[in-house]
């Protein structure tokens, strides 16, 4: 595999953060033999003064590979809004694919902000420099896909006049994490599971992204957003989607993505709360009277007869008490027995646990030595007691995934469309301040309106399983 990498927005975080530490990885890992790497912004640095600065953010580096890639980085300032300098970069970009041999294959990756897209779409075409013959470019889009609805079919009909489909990558980096990966397996792939993931027998299903920070440097960004553009709009609707799908004909990025858009289409949102952390209009670049939530919860439907009724509740913020990304299904008790009326016994519930703990985690119930009591026990399984802590980042996951020209974990325009309907809709209400470390009022009566409460806590997995 070869390929040139062209970074936009390489003085950004998610470049420092993310990208090259997942470049260096796939080089570990042999998953790219033969690279290059441009990166571009109009910040002032020179090829050494990235290379220094990316460094630190490649922990516990192989000082032979770090040498490869530093070999191999080079440094392009420019405004997008230059012509001149998209000359420039033609020449560069020649330049280094002949100094190192590489194919031509052509890897653009969008680090920018959103609002920079259109423009660096149109200077890619206007001066060739994604051609598509005997080797291949493709584009991928970080998230924020658009503002709303309006901008994402504008965003779309500008990139489909001048890319195809094929060479569209729009990045979801939770579809890249491996938990997220094996909720079509542990769906489909389980006798003891898949005739229980219906209405019949699920009493509801929580998704949780929490963080335990706040918006920290980038204030300026998130207020644009918020939590339900930044999260619920991306991230929390695909977990939904691949959730409550239908199984796909084939596992394959048509199938996967044509279940999705459907489902996504039966989704429609009964409640909503908002809220904002106490201290966010203190934070650098935040407006002081700014009216941006940091915290959303919602109550949704899934209108097709597999889910009638079942209430799906988001729910995501920053300043919660603990980072954790899950899935947690709570199904039916079973129906009467002996038991009822006798002794209150708690529900079984499955948590996907996305992160941190990867792994499932199953609640039944048992016996306690010499009574009748019922104890709640569980089962779980630890991702990295069994696969060891190295399982690639998500990022590393989905640039290899762009290399091999897999879009099955990238979101196709129509799902991206489907998923701003659902939060252009929401009517909001009004914003509550809440702690930090905390949830809004509003949060908790939305779900204890239902009888059932949050589930936001972390459930520690059983380290001893993992070879089992
Ligand atoms: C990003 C959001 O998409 O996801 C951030 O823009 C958020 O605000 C981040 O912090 C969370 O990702 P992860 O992988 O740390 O859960």
């Amino acid at each position: 595999m070869n390929c040139l990498f062209v970074i936009m927005g390489a003085s950004g975080d998610l470049t420092k953060k993310k990208l090259i530490p997942a470049i260096y990885h796939l080089l570990k890992n042999k998953e790219i033999q033969n690279f290059a790497i441009i990166g571009i912004s109009r910040q002032d640095f020179t090829t050494d003064s990235l290379i220094k600065f990316y460094k630190p953010y490649v922990k516990n580096s192989d000082p032979k590979i770090w040498d490869e890639i530093k070999k191999r980085i080079y440094y392009f300032k420019a405004d997008f809004n230059e012509d001149k300098k998209f000359h420039e970069l033609a020449v560069l970009m020649k330049k280094t694919e002949s100094k190192h041999n590489l194919s031509g294959n052509r890897l653009f990756y969008l680090a920018t902000l959103p609002e920079h897209f259109e423009l660096i779409a149109h200077q890619l075409s206007k001066h060739k420099l994604a051609p598509q013959n005997k080797t291949w470019s493709r584009v991928v889009f970080e998230k924020p896909f658009g503002n709303d609805l309006k901008s994402a079919i504008k965003l779309n009909n500008c990139l489909k006049r001048v890319f195809k489909e094929d060479q569209i990558y729009r990045i979801d980096h939770y579809l890249g994490k491996e938990l997220v990966q094996n909720i079509s397996i542990l769906r489909f792939t389980n006798t003891i599971l898949e005739p229980l993931w219906n209405r019949k027998y699920i009493d509801h299903v929580q998704i949780a992204i929490s963080e335990d920070i706040g918006v920290e440097q980038r204030g300026g960004f998130y207020d644009k957003y918020g939590a339900l553009k930044d999260v619920i709009q991306n991230h929390s609707l695909q977990l939904l989607a691949l959730t409550t799908m239908e199984s796909p004909k084939h596992l394959t990025e048509k199938h996967i993505r044509d279940e999705k858009v459907k489902v996504l289409k039966s989704t429609k949102v009964k409640d909503v709360s908002l809220g904002q952390y106490n201290g966010y209009l203190k934070e650098p670049k935040v407006p002081k009277n700014s009216k941006t939530e940091t915290f959303a919860a919602l109550k949704l439907n899934v209108n097709n007869d597999r889910w009638k009724n079942v209430p799906f509740y988001l729910v995501t913020g920053k300043f919660m008490k603990e980072k954790l990304a899950s899935i947690y299904v709570e199904f039916k008790k079973t129906p009467g027995l002996m038991f009822e009326n006798v002794y209150d016994y708690p529900s079984n519930f499955l948590a996907i646990q996305v992160q941190p703990e990867e792994g499932f985690y199953v609640q039944i119930n048992s016996k306690s030595p010499r009574t009748m009591d019922i104890i709640p026990i569980n089962m779980d399984f630890c991702h990295s007691c069994k696969f060891g802590p190295n399982t690639p980042e998500a990022y590393e996951t989905l640039l290899f995934d762009v290399l091999k020209g897999d879009q099955s974990a990238f979101i196709r325009s129509d799902e991206i469309e489907e998923a701003w309907k659902i939060i252009d809709k929401i009517k909001k209400p009004k914003i509550q301040t809440y702690k930090k470390r905390g949830i809004p009022n509003s949060a908790k009566k939305l779900i204890k309106k239902d009888g059932k409460q949050w589930h936001l806590t972390i459930n520690y997995l059983s380290k001893s399983n993992g070879n089992g």
